[in-house]
């Protein structure tokens, strides 16, 4: 019987067509936050997902807490999928790839989130013309406030576009990307919040260093870069309009600035985006020798 909020077997009022089966290959931390969000989101109904990771007692974990079918075996689990999402290790694509090349229907559309694994790697991996597209996500994804790029291979279609919007905008902000710009988000949003909990760990060390309890610190330090964040996608404003805002005439906040831009603070984080992105084209260059 077709419960009431089984959206996949109502009539889609998007109009796109229902996900039959969806495989989520390699679900560790990213791909379970995956699950949860397609699951959670009601995207397709449990009966339909399947995941796989590479010992039993995860995959025992993941069946009993999401109710899904959970194992080890990839062949089964991509076995007649229409979407198979690939959330491995990037060094262990290749081997999933040649594993299951056998078994994956060629019509299904293969999303991979696997960090500087190209569309194209992908496609020449494969004995087929796949559909593919390519995800970089980031660590907020697991509460459903995530960033994430997405760019399709050469053979995937506006309506597989659409497919991966759905799944991943379960999990947060989606934005369409020519696939040559993945390295400049690999170093911005996916490894950015590195970066910004050092921004937030610093703010809180400033507060204890001025008396604060160290929890309010850091909860005060969070939450400002939150709203902050926030009222930046909110207006629509330039961040230097919103600095000025805060930026009172002989007020304190430009003392604060002053000292920022003579530590370099701009510069620093910068460069901090142009090092990741670097590391991440060497990443794909290895791959492709
Ligand atoms: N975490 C992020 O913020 C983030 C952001 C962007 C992109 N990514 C990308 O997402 C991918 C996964 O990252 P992660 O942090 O989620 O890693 P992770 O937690 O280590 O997850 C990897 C999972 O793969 C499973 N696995 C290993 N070999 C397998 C095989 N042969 N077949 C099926 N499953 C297998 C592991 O199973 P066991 O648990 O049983 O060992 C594990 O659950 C990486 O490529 C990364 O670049 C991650």
């Amino acid at each position: 019987m077709r419960s009431k909020t089984d959206k996949s077997v109502e009539p889609q009022r998007d109009g796109h067509a229902p996900l039959k089966k969806l495989a989520v290959i390699g679900a560790g931390k990213l791909g379970e936050g995956l699950l949860s969000g397609v699951l959670g989101s009601q995207l397709l109904p449990v009966g339909r997902v399947t995941a796989t990771v590479a010992h039993q007692p995860r995959a025992d974990y993941l069946a009993e807490k999401y109710g899904i079918r959970a194992g080890t075996h990839n062949r089964e689990a991509v076995s007649g999928a229409d979407v198979v999402l690939v959330c491995l290790k990037p060094q262990q694509v290749k081997g999933f790839l040649q594993e299951v090349k056998k078994d994956l229907r060629h019509d299904a559309l293969l999303i991979s989130a696997a960090a500087s694994v190209t569309t194209e790697f992908i496609e020449r991996e494969l004995p087929f013309p796949v559909r593919s597209v390519r995800a970089m996500p980031n660590t907020p994804c697991l509460i459903r406030h995530g960033m994430i790029a997405l760019a399709r291979g050469k053979n995937a279609t506006e309506a597989d576009l659409k497919i991966a919007n759905r799944v991943f905008s379960s999990m947060g902000r989606t934005v369409t990307v020519d696939e040559k710009h993945m390295d400049a988000i690999t170093g911005l949003s996916a490894s950015g919040p590195a970066y910004v909990y050092t921004i937030i760990e610093s703010l809180a060390e400033a507060g204890v260093k001025l008396g604060l309890p160290r929890e309010l610190s850091t909860e005060l330090s969070a939450q400002t870069l939150l709203g902050a964040s926030a009222l930046v996608l909110q207006s629509g404003e330039h961040p230097a309009k919103l600095k000025d805002m805060v930026t009172t005439p002989a007020g304190c906040t430009i003392d604060g600035l002053l000292e920022l831009e003579e530590g370099g603070l701009r510069v620093t984080l910068i460069k901090a985006v142009v090092r990741a992105a670097e590391r991440a084209r060497q990443l794909v260059d290895n791959q492709n020798k």
